[in-house]
């Protein structure tokens, strides 16, 4: 008898910690894409009244750095794929993290390509990015995406690549 319940609870505590660790993190529910040869996960999208949006993806190293620390290390790489129709990916812009500055870049979607270098224009624009540290506009949805296992979704009435206002990515 007490043999038979030992086992019973040895058989059901298996289960149970079998179907703890079968529940994927939160950082492993966020969509995976393979970019060129270097994985990501997407974590945003942001989109416009006028109907174009943006998606962004955070590649998986730092994403895992970012989950523990909430900080972006040296070597983190975000792309950005636009969309100005429906499911059409235009341009991707990048930015990388490197010596505690942001280098950025851009390809077509058919030709990955990872060259980043310092942009007067793209950081004149980004470091008036005052919802967030480290002038990057969609941190915040980079923390809720990792603090709840989903994409975060925020929509912005101002059109273009004009900023929106901070309270839109903290949404
Ligand atoms: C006029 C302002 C402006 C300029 C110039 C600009 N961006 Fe951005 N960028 C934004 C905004 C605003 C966002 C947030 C997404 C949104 O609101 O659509 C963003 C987001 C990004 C992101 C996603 C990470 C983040 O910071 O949120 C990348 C990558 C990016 N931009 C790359 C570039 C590159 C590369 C250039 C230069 C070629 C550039 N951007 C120039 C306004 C700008």
């Amino acid at each position: 008898m007490v043999t038979r319940t030992l086992f019973a609870l040895l058989v059901s505590s298996l289960a149970l910690w079998g179907f703890v660790n079968a529940q994927p993190s939160p950082l492993e529910r966020l969509p995976r894409q393979t970019i060129g040869d270097r994985a990501f996960r997407q974590y945003a999208r942001v989109e416009r009244t006028d109907g174009t949006y943006r998606q962004m993806y955070l590649d998986e190293r730092s994403l895992e750095v970012f989950a523990r620390t909430n900080t972006l290390p040296d070597g983190a790489f975000i792309v950005m794929k636009t969309y100005y129709s429906p499911g059409v990916e235009s341009t991707n812009f990048t930015k990388s993290r490197a010596n505690g500055r942001w280098l950025y870049g851009s390809f077509s979607p058919q030709r990955p390509n990872f060259d980043t270098r310092p942009d007067a224009s793209c950081q004149g624009c980004h470091q008036t990015a005052t919802s967030s540290v480290a002038g990057t506009f969609t941190l915040p949805m980079l923390r809720r995406a990792v603090r709840d296992g989903r994409v975060a979704v925020t929509t912005c009435n101002r059109g273009g690549r004009t900023p929106c206002d901070p309270a839109t990515y903290e949404r």
